[in-house]
């Protein structure tokens, strides 16, 4: 057979990076562009979105950081650990620096000690202002240019202080009509306890992004479209029993695209014996990274509830969980619920729950075994 060029692997399966092609998520993929234009202040500037490891709540942040700064935003990305602060401060004075001179930042010049002005000078000793005071300058500097600031936050966690501190201010920022929006994303469970959070209840109030499994038919535009836009093809039946492996989630579809690339050498057209072999290996590679450690962070008792899941072919009542555990109603809700922001089950209808991750039937059934 002879040789065809054929280019770099476009699929990503990995943390955060934003993929060729997004598959669902067109809506707020839209109203996020829509808002970092807008003149007015829309909701989706406040927002928390959550959603199970592997969603791509990181890569959904990145993604607005590139349409805001697209937009002429300002914008940071940061994570929810301790410095979240000044980290903020100091990022957003570097980003801005195209636009404006911050001229206060004395800290920073102090502390890399240039001039004869830090000679002494500890930081205890400056009259640096606090920290409100020198983002409200920074903001004030923005609004001059009609430069807006977008800070992102990750893997956000109910007990960090200064977390709630930053969104207090926010507030104050939003109340005094400063072009500024806030994303944040984490887990459901820490999201949650955020939101329960009475100093911040304000941010319940924000806007919610659930981010969940992926409708079937976005996951084969999005599958066809990458293989398509990179120059190959898979044929339809391939695609799928690829759609089928990938279950509707993200980190699945990059880990299914990336072994059939993989496996398909170096023609252009995908034979489909080379592709459901990349599908076989996304699979257990799946199992081994994703199922696997998640299953082993589940309590003897989450585990017996998803076994007893197991005898319904479908879907399951939670009712039915419970006889089925000898318990009553509400202790199969509690573990419902702890099930439910592991990310592992969904709910489908009001009463009844299914399994949220790909192949996880097949994995708890090879547990048992
Ligand atoms: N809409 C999407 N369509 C296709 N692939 C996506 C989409 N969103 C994210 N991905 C891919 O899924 C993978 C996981 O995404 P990401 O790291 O953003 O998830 P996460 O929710 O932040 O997970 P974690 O909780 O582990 O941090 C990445 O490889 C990313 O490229
Ligand atoms: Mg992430």
């Amino acid at each position: 057979m002879a040789y065809e060029h054929v280019g770099d692997n476009p699929f990503t399966p990995s943390f955060g990076e934003v993929p060729l092609i997004m598959a669902g998520r067109a809506q707020v993929i839209q109203e996020l562009g829509r808002s970092f234009s807008s003149a007015s202040r829309r909701p989706i500037l406040t927002s928390v979105i959550s959603g199970a490891r592997g969603t791509g709540k990181t890569a959904l942040l990145t993604f607005a950081e590139a349409q805001a700064r697209e937009r002429g935003w300002v914008s940071v990305s940061l994570v929810s650990l301790p410095g979240l602060l000044e980290e903020a401060y100091e990022q957003s004075c570097r980003q801005a620096d195209h636009v404006i001179d911050m001229t206060l930042r004395t800290k920073r010049i102090s502390s890399l000690g240039i001039g004869p002005m830090s000679v002494g000078i500890s930081h205890s000793e400056t009259t640096t202002p606090g920290w409100r005071t020198r983002m409200s300058v920074l903001l004030d500097r923005l609004a001059e240019k009609g430069v807006g600031l977008l800070m992102t936050i990750d893997e956000i966690t109910p007990r960090l202080d200064e977390l709630i501190q930053l969104t207090s201010a926010y507030q104050l920022f939003v109340r005094e009509e400063r072009r500024v929006a806030l994303l944040m994303a984490g887990l459901p469970h820490n999201v949650s306890l955020l939101l329960n959070d009475k100093s911040v209840s304000f941010l319940r109030r924000a806007e919610s992004i659930r981010l969940g499994r992926i409708a079937d038919h976005e996951i084969e535009r999005a599958l066809r479209d990458t293989f398509a836009q990179s120059g190959r093809s898979v044929s339809d039946g391939v695609i799928e029993e690829a759609v089928h492996a990938i279950g509707g989630f993200p980190f699945m579809m990059q880990l299914v695209g990336f072994n059939m690339w993989e496996e398909g050498g170096t023609s252009k057209d995908i034979k489909d014996a080379r592709a459901r072999r990349g599908i076989r290996l996304a699979t257990e590679e799946f199992k081994t990274r994703i199922l696997l450690p998640s299953y082993q962070e589940l309590s003897p008792m989450d585990r017996r509830f998803l076994q007893a899941m197991l005898q319904d072919e479908g879907d399951s009542l939670l009712s039915t969980i419970a006889r089925r555990l000898g318990k009553t109603n509400s202790y199969a809700t509690q573990y419902k619920n702890r099930l439910l922001e592991h990310g592992i089950i969904g709910m489908r209808g009001s009463r009844s729950v299914g399994f949220e991750l790909p192949s996880m039937r097949e994995f708890l059934v090879e547990q048992k075994g």
